[in-house]
């Protein structure tokens, strides 16, 4: 079988390097000209720990090969993944699934043999059956199958939760394409990965309906944070208790800011708006969203209170920005909400992140980029631990800036406060 995967983003990068990784052969096409260029020399536009290893072997041993041109390639391939980006809308909470149409109608005059065309993006119900739409106005409707697989890859773990995912699934109405997609995540099925099958609106809404319950989980933990802040509760006390309840589950418990990425802030509004398009008010998500826009507000008037409501010409240092561990990722990042609001108040704002300078701050006054912890640290009255990188989970503060004190808010819960308060600073965490 040979594999075609449209829009070189996360999502199609990762899961056709995996794929070819199985022994498939691959080609991966993208649009940009300089990015495809990039890949072809090994070098990889985002940061997702072993990936470039992987292009770099499979791309030597010619199971992977990357183009920009689409309909070549399409025409090459029996199995076609749609993998572009579905954002928000500007000034609505839908996706924009304009570049799903535009590649879908490029796919259109490709066929020139049976396809099964894959929606990998995350794409709202009833996508599926517009892309058929489309495809059926130039082909007879034997010539293809619209399946829905939708991905569940977290960044910085991608390639493990593509070789080993808790689940497959596979939306697809005819039993043809149902063989082909089992037979292909056959290496993945062997290895303990659970095969669902459902009908491709089925599919489309587990992925939606995943990215929400997730979001849901993290919101609750972060508002039952709350309280045991006011009732002198460690929360993760409570993280475990329940977590130990099979029914709820540890995962994606831990309290902290407020969540973001690429991913649970567009799909939570998504599927928001997919259910106003069917008159269904999902009011649990909805609520979700409006307490986790809130999630920062509150996080910065800890801050403010910290800080003796004297916010002005503070020295505060972030350590981490991006939106969680392992990832470049700056998207919807609570960091892009707190720096700025900080700066505006007249803080000194420091940070360091291991993946380096953001220009999403360049523009703003008094914020700057450190490359150490040590020269991020120096001299600061509050020092905010702000994303969860392994480079910050055994600091000795105490060594590090030799004498002078700081404040630290722990936003991810890394340390234990008696250690840190053992070493002479003032220390404050999340739900505690
Ligand atoms: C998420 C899902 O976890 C993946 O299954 C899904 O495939 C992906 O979206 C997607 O739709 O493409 P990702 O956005 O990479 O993956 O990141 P997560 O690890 O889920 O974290 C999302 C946010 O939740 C981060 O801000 C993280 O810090 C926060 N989080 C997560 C918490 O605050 N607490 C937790 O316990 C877990």
């Amino acid at each position: 079988m040979k594999l075609c995967m449209i829009g070189t983003g996360y999502v199609g990068l990762v899961s056709g390097v995996c794929f070819s990784d199985l022994g498939n052969e691959v080609i991966c096409v993208d649009n940009n000209i300089g990015k495809i260029n990039l890949l072809k020399k090994g070098i990889i536009p985002i940061y997702e720990p072993g990936l470039s290893e992987l292009v770099i072997k499979n791309y030597k041993n010619k199971k992977l090969t990357f183009s920009t041109d689409l309909k070549k390639s399409v025409k090459e391939s029996d199995i076609i993944f749609i993998c572009v980006g579905t954002p928000t809308k500007k000034g609505g909470g839908s996706a924009d699934l304009r570049q799903i149409y535009n590649v879908s109608k490029e796919i259109s005059s490709s066929i020139n043999k049976f396809k099964i065309i894959i929606t990998k993006s995350t794409v709202p119900v009833t996508t599926g059956d517009e892309i058929e739409k489309i495809l059926s106005k130039k082909n007879d409707k034997k010539k293809f199958s619209v399946v829905s697989n939708p991905e569940f890859l977290r960044e910085g773990e991608a390639i493990r939760d593509f070789t080993y995912p808790d689940r497959v699934v596979v939306g697809t109405n005819d039993k043809k394409s149902g063989k082909i997609l089992k037979s292909l995540y056959s290496p993945l099925i062997s290895k303990g990965a659970l095969y669902l099958q459902t009908s491709r609106r089925a599919a489309e809404l587990i992925k939606y309906a995943s990215n929400a319950f997730l979001a849901t989980k993290i919101t609750f933990i972060n508002e039952i944070a709350n309280l045991c802040e006011k009732t002198g509760i460690n929360v993760e006390d409570i993280s475990i208790g329940m977590g130990l309840d099979k029914r709820i589950g540890s995962r994606f418990l831990r309290a902290g800011p407020a969540y973001g990425g690429s991913c649970f802030p567009k799909d939570t509004k998504a599927i928001v708006s997919t259910g106003d398009k069917f008159k269904i008010n999902l009011s649990v998500i909805k609520s979700v969203i409006k307490s986790n826009e809130n999630r920062t507000k509150i996080l910065l008037d800890r801050i403010n209170l910290i800080l003796n409501k004297k916010i002005r010409n503070k020295k505060i240092t972030f350590l981490g920005v991006t939106f969680k561990a392992n990832t470049d990722d700056m998207r919807d990042s609570s960091s892009l909400k707190m720096i700025p609001h900080l700066s505006k108040k007249g803080a000194l704002i420091k940070y360091f992140d291991p993946t380096g300078y953001k220009k999403e701050f360049s523009k703003l006054k008094n914020v700057t980029n450190k490359t150490t912890i040590k020269e991020a640290v120096a001299g600061s009255d509050l020092v905010i631990i702000h994303t969860e990188w392994n480079d910050f989970k055994s600091i000795n503060f105490k060594n590090l800036v030799q004498g002078k004190k700081f404040i630290i808010f722990d936003m991810r819960n890394i340390y234990s406060s008696t250690k840190i308060k053992e070493q002479g600073f003032k220390y404050y965490s999340v739900g505690k």
